[in-house]
């Protein structure tokens, strides 16, 4: 069972959540998935099956700090606001479904069985909508997945998904495995 101390150590972010409500939801959104998945630590989560040692944990942390960079560069330059609570929120939870929709193998990571039967991103929103974040929020969570077909409708679940999608293919190209952004060329 992952303890709230436990959680706030490897994700400190989830502190940061301003709006109260939304960080209470962010921490007991992660305990939740935490507590459903296979994995003995947090930490062990991993980011992607064909990926090992890229931890879920570690790619959440690099998409947000990649989102709030980019937020920096189209407020300055374009001069489009940027709701910060709202971003941070979106990239703590985009990929905590990850946790139930892997689990651990004889042979390394696999998908789970809720990894086969719902499309990945599905069970972010379904944690969004369970714990009461705003729609808008919930939305863009559910946008970020390849699988799924609405394209984000917020400048915050834009961010989010760029940034998100850089360090998933850094780690992707760094290992010579076929990029995400593939999904984007269709
Ligand atoms: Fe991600």
């Amino acid at each position: 069972m992952l303890t709230r101390e436990r959680l706030m150590e490897v994700l400190p972010e989830l502190a940061q959540v301003e709006n109260p409500q939304w960080r209470e939801a962010c921490a007991a959104i992660w305990q939740e998935a935490a507590d459903a998945s296979g994995w003995e630590d947090i930490l062990d989560a991993p980011n992607a099956p064909d990926l090992p040692g890229d931890s879920l944990v570690s790619h959440t942390r690099s998409v947000l700090k990649g989102a709030f960079a980019l937020a920096d560069i189209v407020e300055a330059g374009r001069g489009i606001p940027v709701d910060r609570d709202k971003l941070r929120v979106i990239c703590l939870l985009h990929d905590v479904c990850k946790a139930v929709e892997l689990e651990p193998g004889e042979q390394g990571p696999r998908k789970s069985r809720l990894g086969q039967n719902f499309p990945h991103g599905f069970f972010s929103g379904y944690y969004c909508m369970k714990y009461g974040l705003p729609e808008d929020i919930t939305a863009a969570v559910v946008a970020h997945s390849q699988f799924v077909k609405n394209t984000p409708s917020s400048i915050e679940g834009v961010l989010q998904f760029y940034a998100d999608l850089a360090d998933a293919d850094a780690g992707r190209w760094a290992h010579g495995l076929p990029l995400l952004i593939q999904y984007c060329k269709i």
